[in-house]
């Protein structure tokens, strides 16, 4: 079976929690059954979760429910974080894990991400593990080996069967809210090159199963050129995703 496409929508630090609620009704009604086709994902900062899940679940909207971070351990003294079961309970499915911003204005680290995707893992949910390099990474042609380094920090020790579950959002750091993105050729390539590194670590099943989506300047506009590239199973949207029509238009790029 081929790889389903996914088009994720990173809400940052956007919206509050009503707004949240009508954005997900207004994504819904703009998609319609295109919902079966391609998984789509919302991610809702903290606080607008609760509404974002009651409006999936009382309109049946088949759309996954993601947070943006999770900490690794399941309860205790740990002042504002927020755990797998708080978040399994809202219904979500998802939690995007290493985002770049997280990794510079939170002190994520290789080893943090790696602590939350077996995490997210052990709850059941699908992580969004997210990589990619800076531009002087990238004009020092060192993107390649950044990256392994990164998929084989954040992904060590996983079963075979969770690699393959596994998402991976490669999103240049200097393509993300600039306007500028790689070609799509060259957002292949480091796709490729995930996959590759997955499936020395877990084999070829898991190499072939693991989705990879691209992450950076996504617009409706732009969308359709990365989706057709082979390695590249979706999007995962900044700015696009915050307003109901863009988000559709990514979504149905994918079809
Ligand atoms: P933009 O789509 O706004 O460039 O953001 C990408 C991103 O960081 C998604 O996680």
């Amino acid at each position: 079976m081929g790889r389903r496409m996914m088009v994720a929508g990173n809400w940052k630090m956007f919206t509050t929690s009503g707004e949240g609620a009508l954005l997900v009704q207004d994504i819904a009604e703009g998609l319609g059954d295109v919902l079966e086709e391609v998984e789509a994902v919302v991610c809702p900062p903290f606080t607008g979760i609760k509404a974002a899940s009651t409006v999936i679940e009382l309109d049946h909207v088949t759309m996954g429910l993601g947070a943006q971070d999770m900490f690794w351990e399941s309860e205790g003294a740990y002042t504002g974080a927020i755990s797998a079961r708080m978040l399994t309970e809202l219904r979500c499915t998802h939690v995007i894990i290493g985002h770049s911003e997280r990794r510079e204005f939170f002190g994520e680290t290789d080893e943090t991400v790696n602590k939350k995707v077996h995490a997210v893992f052990a709850a059941g949910m699908t992580p969004i593990m997210c990589c990619g390099e800076t531009l002087a990474t990238r004009d020092a042609l060192e993107t390649d080996s950044f990256i392994r380094a990164q998929v084989l920090a954040g992904a060590a020790g996983l079963s075979a069967d969770d690699a393959a579950r596994l998402v991976i959002a490669y999103e240049p750091i200097w393509a993300i809210g600039t306007g500028r993105t790689p070609t799509p050729e060259s957002a292949n390539d480091v796709a490729r090159s995930i996959r590759a590194t997955v499936g020395a670590m877990y084999g070829p099943p898991a190499a072939m199963q693991v989705r990879v989506l691209y992450g950076g300047s996504v617009k409706a506009e732009n969308a359709k050129m990365f989706f057709t590239e082979p390695d590249i199973d979706g999007a995962l949207v900044g700015g696009a995703a915050l307003k109901a029509d863009s988000f559709a238009g990514i979504v149905r790029a994918a079809l």
